[in-house]
């Protein structure tokens, strides 16, 4: 089966998708993790993100690869066989990755990346555009959003827990520009694909918003006779 979860920024996706993942025994893909790894890259390098030659210029000797921590559960990003999961959660990056993202050869070569993982086994994918670009006949389609306050405070928790030091203010401007970006830029924008199913978590606890989708799943899968493995 393909999950798709697509939603503004800090809506909840990553968390969910990796909960609903470890329960049902589905790969979790963070694909806005391998963005902010190829982000990274270019940083690493001096290139400036809004340098779209240079940054294309460097796609095909950037290798982005993505397991799962077994140990914890954890989704990890390996930029060039090296685990950036944390390095690539900083502001600097956040910053960065929209426009480093709103390149279309990075976006071509990242979908083939996930395309290829989506054929691995069961999975569940996280993004802007995975019901409605890089997996359209996903079995299952879900769009989160949750207010930006909302957003903010739960983003602002987790980079503290991190150790990453940001501002409330500093995070829910950051979350508002790149939505807006997101949603207005042409390739691939953020919109909720035709048959997605919405979800508010603003006022929902993490436990219901993964036993809602794990419902949906569990449906899904008697609907369509796959609950036999
Ligand atoms: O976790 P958070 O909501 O902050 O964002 P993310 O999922 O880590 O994605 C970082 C950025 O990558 C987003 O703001 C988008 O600009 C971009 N992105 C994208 O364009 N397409 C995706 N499928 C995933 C992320």
């Amino acid at each position: 089966m393909i999950i798709a979860i697509d939603g503004p920024a800090a809506s909840g996706k990553s968390t969910t998708a990796k909960l609903v993942g470890q329960e049902l025994n589905f790969l979790y893909i963070d694909t806005g993790a391998m963005y902010r790894a190829m982000t990274l890259k270019a940083k690493k390098l001096n290139i400036d993100y809004e340098d779209t030659e240079k940054v294309i210029s460097i796609i095909q000797t950037t290798d982005i690869d993505q397991i799962i921590d077994s140990s914890t559960g954890d989704t990890k990003t390996f930029l060039d066989g090296v685990d950036v999961s944390l390095e690539i959660r900083t502001p600097e990056i956040s910053k960065g990755v929209t426009a480093v993202c709103e390149i279309k050869e990075v976006r071509e070569n990242l979908v083939n990346i996930q395309r290829i993982m989506g054929k691995r086994k069961d999975v569940i994918l996280d993004g802007r555009d995975i019901g409605t670009v890089v997996f359209p006949d996903a079995d299952l389609k879900f769009f989160m959003v949750a207010d930006v306050d909302v957003r903010a405070q739960r983003r602002f928790k987790e980079l503290s827990e991190k150790g990453i030091s940001s501002s409330l203010e500093d995070i829910k401007a950051d979350i508002v520009r790149r939505d807006e970006r997101d949603s207005s830029r042409s390739n691939s924008p953020l919109k909720p694909a035709e048959d997605a199913i919405l979800i508010d978590t603003s006022e929902l606890t993490i436990s219901e918003q993964v036993e809602f989708i794990v419902n949906k799943i569990k449906n899904e899968k008697m609907r369509n006779g796959k609950n036999e493995n």
